[in-house]
């Protein structure tokens, strides 16, 4: 049987070709995806990835495509989707089990339900906890690996298992689960007890600050740049006088500087061109050296 095939028995023919990616990521841009599957458990993910792997055929990871910049060619092999199905929460004493393919908000909220901080800082963060254990998500008030004690994967091969923290390490949106062919299924995170009402206040205060200092409701990506340890992105962008600067119909936005705005029809080549110009203004402005946070797909 053909990889096609096989891959429609095993999922029940959920599984589809040339799935336009657009419409799964927060950017909302990118072309198709050859083969695409969103696995209803586990068990599922497994097998999916055991045949993958048989017929040698790349896997990407999908969550809610909120740190993604997809081709618009789109791309070959297989967009593997982990969504809501693999999302169970469970409350163990200060611990919570949470699948990957939760939104980190509703883990952080189920968090501040059951009296437990740490996690506050998520708000705002449009990603899923598998998404968010890859990226480290974070801002300066903490970020995932500060909780996370065990993470749940699937390997490349299909084995299940669960990696303890002396099997995995977060740095500034680094963790080493990136680029080793597993998938997040799930992960425990450790938090400290307190007061839902002192929780949710500061839950408020870091919302009310995000809508004052980002373009919240423009289709994005987050930030595209890392910041230098130097610099402050947003600001030398804004100091280079880059803000609202436009190619296509993708734009630096006038309310963040890190941040570029499809405004409504952008093409990846927009984006891509854009973030050359910044990158070459800021080289020869300041001398420094942007690395892309967010994550360029190739075809
Ligand atoms: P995706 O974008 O779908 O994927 C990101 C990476 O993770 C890819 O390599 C993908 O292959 C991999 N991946 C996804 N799921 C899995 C899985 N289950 N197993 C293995 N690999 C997987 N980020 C911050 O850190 N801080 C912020 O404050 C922040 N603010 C944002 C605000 C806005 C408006 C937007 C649009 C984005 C923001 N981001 C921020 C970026 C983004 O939300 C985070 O990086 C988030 O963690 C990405 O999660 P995701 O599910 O969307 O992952
Ligand atoms: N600033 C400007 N102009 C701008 C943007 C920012 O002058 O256009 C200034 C601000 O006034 C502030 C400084 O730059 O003095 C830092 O700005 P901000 O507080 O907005 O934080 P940031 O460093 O730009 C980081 C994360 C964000 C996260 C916020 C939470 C990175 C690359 N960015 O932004 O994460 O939401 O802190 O405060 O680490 C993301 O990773 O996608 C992301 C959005």
């Amino acid at each position: 049987m053909s990889f096609r095939e096989e891959l429609q028995q095993i999922t029940e023919n959920r599984a589809r070709l040339e799935e336009p990616l657009e419409r799964h990521n927060t950017f909302r841009i990118g072309g198709p995806a050859e083969f695409y599957v969103a696995p209803r458990s586990v068990e599922e993910t497994s097998q999916v990835l055991q045949l993958a792997r048989a017929h040698s055929v790349k896997v990407r990871m999908l969550g809610n495509g909120s740190n993604l910049l997809i081709p618009d060619n789109g791309v070959r092999g297989l967009v593997l989707h982990v969504t809501r199905p693999i999302g169970t929460m469970e409350q163990r004493g200060n611990e919570v089990q949470c699948g990957a393919g939760v939104p980190l908000i509703q883990l952080m909220q189920f968090a501040a339900r059951n009296g437990l901080t740490g996690l506050e800082w998520a708000c705002g963060i449009p990603g899923t906890v598998g998404g968010a254990l890859l990226t480290n998500a974070g801002t300066p008030a903490g970020q995932m690996g500060d909780s996370t004690v065990a993470i749940d994967i699937v390997d490349a091969d299909g084995t299940i298992r669960t990696l303890g923290p002396e099997d995995f390490a977060f740095s500034y949106r680094k963790s080493s689960l990136r680029g080793s062919g597993r998938i997040a299924v799930g992960c425990t995170v450790s938090l400290q007890p307190a007061d839902t009402e002192t929780i949710l206040q500061t839950i408020k205060t870091y919302n009310q600050r995000r809508l004052l200092t980002q373009p919240v409701g423009t289709r994005n990506s987050g930030c595209i740049f890392k910041n230098h340890p130097d610099h402050r992105v947003g600001q030398a962008v804004e100091q280079a006088g880059l803000k609202g600067k436009r190619v296509g119909k993708a734009s630096v936005s006038t309310v963040h500087g890190n941040f570029i705005i499809n405004e409504g029809g952008a093409r990846a080549a927009d984006v891509l061109e854009l973030i050359a110009e910044i990158k070459d203004s800021l080289r020869s402005e300041l001398g420094v050296e942007l690395q892309e946070e967010v994550e360029i797909w190739n075809g």
